[in-house]
């Protein structure tokens, strides 16, 4: 297993991207600015963005494990890795989450707490309803950890 850094095309992995987030444009707005990582084994597997908040704060803005190859461990490898380069360089790591049980419950096995939610924000930055598990997402929760 390896885990690399995607320094040229991070669009040649859109449709892994669009898994977690569903909207190109809501991606676009991070990826260029984003450092992006992919974990390979024969092939990629998972991909996931980071971006620099300021404040000694390092935020995940998009994880996504290949569909068949989920609950394998692969996402909190990511994280790991993410934790381990980013140690000593930043404080805290961040990741906003829609309120779905797909993604809550990975980011706590992971160790990250809920801090806040921001009301509405899946209401008021995306161009149509977004829906998991047959139950509409509203508000944005962030949920950190200490690196
Ligand atoms: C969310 C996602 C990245 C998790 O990656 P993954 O490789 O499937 O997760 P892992 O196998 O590494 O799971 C790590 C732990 O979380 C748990 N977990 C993962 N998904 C879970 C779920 N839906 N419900 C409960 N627990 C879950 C696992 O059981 C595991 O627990 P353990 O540490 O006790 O063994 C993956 O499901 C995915 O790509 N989803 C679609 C894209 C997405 O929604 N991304 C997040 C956007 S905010």
């Amino acid at each position: 297993m390896d885990i690399f850094e995607v320094k040229t095309d991070k669009r040649a992995f859109i449709d892994l991207l669009l898994q977690a987030d569903e909207q190109e444009d809501m991606i676009m707005r991070y990826l260029d600015r984003g450092t992006m990582y992919a974990l390979a084994e024969n092939d990629v597997k998972a991909v996931c963005v980071v971006t620099d908040e300021g404040n000694s704060v390092l935020e995940i803005k998009n994880i996504a494990v290949r569909t068949e190859f989920r609950r394998m461990g692969y996402g909190k490898k990511l994280v790991g890795f993410v934790e381990k380069k980013y140690k000593g360089l930043y404080n805290v790591l961040k990741v906003g989450t829609g309120d779905s049980e797909l993604t809550i419950p990975f980011y706590e096995k992971c160790g990250f707490k809920e801090t806040y939610r921001v009301k509405n924000f899946f209401v008021d930055n995306y161009d149509h309803p977004i829906f998991e598990c047959g139950k509409q997402l509203i508000d944005m929760v962030y949920l950190e950890k200490a690196i």
